[in-house]
């Protein structure tokens, strides 16, 4: 991990010149979008409704579940309302969230990464001295299973904040592991075999912080990636938007629905669905004004398991296996080796 400044102390003095190393080549980056003012369906993510997907009548919940199927397989990501997690615990959290991106430096410097260690404040992937950067700070932390959480950064941070993760944790999971079983369901995967591989599941949270920026259309906020792990839930905690989708070629424009969550599918599920619920590309652009917040919260497969495709889902030769099988540990090793490409390295580190 190389180290780099921290963007929103760049911004706070008040920069007239955007340093080298953020500005992309903008014929790299292409601008070409759908309209997300455009209300036709076919240019807005999907939205799921958990209330009826978990606790419908059984003609409403089916039908649920018909739209969750279709939209992992046709989308890879979805926006969540009435997921169940109480107004009051995001509002905590979001309020907690503005003031740890506060703190001055001088106390965000006691809990920034440290040499092979990315916890804390920082950047990700930030792999080597000429890489072009992404126009945010982050903050990372690894949350469950709780013997994995690093104890000083936890008794690091501000008690509120402390206490808004942790409720906030514990809503996530559950919903996750609800989702993952709807999802197994809707695959026709054995659902044991789900649970199996997630009952045990690591939690890790991307804390996002993305300054305004001047030149806003010639850098970027988060590069173009996909996601590692199996599932990610993004809390956009302001009205931002920013968030961008690879969808036929083009960007999306994921809305800021106030209250919903946006779910995503990561490689770990494209792997384990052997391909019928691909993970998409995304990044996000700032805004030249507003400053913009976000929180993705990972979710994998048990840390010391085996995965690849399911076995319940691959039946050779009729439907062979396109994934090997590898230590959730290798798999890890490799992403963390990388710098943010686009979408595929994980898949061709895995695919046979
Ligand atoms: C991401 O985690 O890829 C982006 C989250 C966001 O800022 O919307
Ligand atoms: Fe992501």
């Amino acid at each position: 991990i190389v180290s780099v400044p921290s963007v929103h102390e760049l911004v706070k003095e008040k920069i007239t010149e955007i340093p080298d190393r953020y500005i992309r080549d903008t014929s790299n980056l292409d601008h070409e979008y759908h309209d997300s003012d455009d209300s036709s369906a076919k240019n807005n993510i999907p939205v799921i409704d958990l209330e009826s997907l978990l606790y419908g009548e059984s003609d409403s919940a089916n039908s649920e579940l018909e739209n969750l199927h279709s939209a992992c397989q046709h989308w890879g990501f979805f926006q969540l309302v009435n997921h169940g997690i109480s107004s009051l615990v995001i509002e905590k959290l979001k309020s907690e969230i503005r003031n740890l991106f506060e703190l001055p430096l001088e106390e965000k410097k006691m809990i920034w990464q440290g040499p092979g260690n990315m916890e804390g404040f920082g950047q990700h992937f930030v792999v080597s001295d000429d890489q072009k950067l992404d126009w945010s700070d982050m903050f990372f932390i690894t949350a469950l299973p709780i013997n994995m959480r690093k104890p000083q950064l936890f008794a690091g941070i501000p008690l509120l904040l402390r206490e808004a993760l942790e409720a906030y944790s514990l809503g996530i999971k559950n919903l996750t592991m609800s989702l993952l079983g709807k999802m197994a369901k809707a695959l026709k995967m054995d659902s044991d075999e789900m649970e199996g591989l997630f009952n045990d599941c690591s939690q890790r949270m991307r804390i996002n912080y993305y300054p305004p920026c001047p030149k806003s259309q010639q850098v970027l906020g988060l590069s173009p990636h996909s996601d590692a792990a199996a599932l990610t839930i993004v809390l956009q905690l302001n009205e931002t938007e920013g968030l961008q989708i690879r969808n036929d070629g083009k960007w999306v424009s994921v809305k800021a629905i106030p209250g919903a969550l946006v779910v995503n599918i990561g490689d770990m599920i494209e792997i384990l669905s052997n391909g019928a619920y691909p993970s998409i590309e995304h990044r996000v652009m700032v805004n030249p004004t507003i400053e913009r917040l976000s929180i993705a919260t990972f979710h994998s497969i048990n840390s010391d398991a085996e995965f690849g495709p399911a076995l319940s889902l691959i039946d050779p030769p009729r439907k062979p296996a396109l994934f090997r099988t590898e230590t959730v540990q290798k798999y890890y090793q490799n992403f963390f080796a990388q710098k943010l490409n686009g979408k595929a390295n994980n898949l061709d580190f895995m695919r046979i």
